[in-house]
């Protein structure tokens, strides 16, 4: 990371969506890395597959950040949604317990989702040489109206209104604590943290394939970020995103 220049933090009332209005200001403005766009309300705010991400005006956090790792090769870019998974459940673990990272990057507290990311990797060769990432947490909205399944904030759980940029300096307090692990090559502490921090990390538990239901447990997360799962005949099988889902 460089560490001459202090990242700075933009905050915005209103854009489409932080991830777009950070990758078109860096297109001008240079900025050091872990520099984040925070909105109190995004008009087009993204999520994952091409969704939209619900967020009331000034209720959430909604911000992006980037990093220019470098030393990244492609088909071991998962480390980066690995990180940022981490640095959100311990963030929002200092206000809640049992939030848990629902692979692939969900955060989930219980059984419901409290953040999203869209982890926007841009490549050069065969490193990366950006990843923009985009990070929604749900804070203190108290009525979700979309049809996403499940969503839930930290003040439906425990009735309390937080301060919004509290909750982002936590974040990145730990975001660039494990940024620094990453650049140091202590990817193996990295992986093994993320794994036991899993949602349904042991036992069996329904998942779904296309059609099919099925019982397996997590056998392991490859650094491409596939995940194996081994059902109980023994039989394993390795997932990319979307292609398999949790049954909740
Ligand atoms: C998901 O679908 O789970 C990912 C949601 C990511 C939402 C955040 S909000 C801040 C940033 N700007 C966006 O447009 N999307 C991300």
């Amino acid at each position: 990371m460089n560490i001459v220049d202090s990242p700075r933090i933009i905050k915005i009332p209103e854009t489409t969506s932080t991830s777009s209005y950070l990758r078109e200001y860096l297109l001008e403005h240079p900025l050091p890395e872990g520099s984040v766009v925070m909105a109190d309300f995004q008009t087009a705010g993204r999520g994952q597959l091409g969704n939209s991400w619900e967020s009331d005006a000034g209720q959430n956090l909604l911000f992006s950040t980037f990093i220019s790792p470098g030393v990244v090769p492609a088909n071991r870019q998962f480390i980066i949604s690995r990180i940022a998974a981490l640095s959100v459940r311990e963030a929002l673990s200092r206000y809640v317990e049992d939030i848990t990272i629902k692979w692939p990057n969900d955060i989930y507290w219980k059984e419901k989702k409290i953040c999203g990311m869209l982890i926007e990797n841009d490549l050069t060769g065969a490193s990366i040489y950006r990843s923009i990432l985009g990070i929604g947490i749900n804070v203190n909205q108290e009525v979700f109206r979309s049809d996403a399944p499940n969503p839930v904030s930290l003040k439906q759980i425990t009735g309390i209104t937080y301060d919004i940029e509290e909750i982002l300096h936590q974040f990145l307090q730990r975001f660039y604590g494990y940024y620094l692990d990453l650049l140091q090559g202590k990817e193996e502490k990295i992986s093994h943290t993320y794994m036991e921090r899993l949602f349904r990390r042991s036992g069996y538990h329904p998942f779904r394939e296309d059609g099919r239901l099925f019982e397996a447990c997590i056998y392991a997360i490859e650094p491409t970020g596939h995940l194996i799962l081994e059902e109980k005949s023994g039989k394993r099988t390795r997932y990319a995103f979307k292609e398999v889902s949790f049954v909740l």
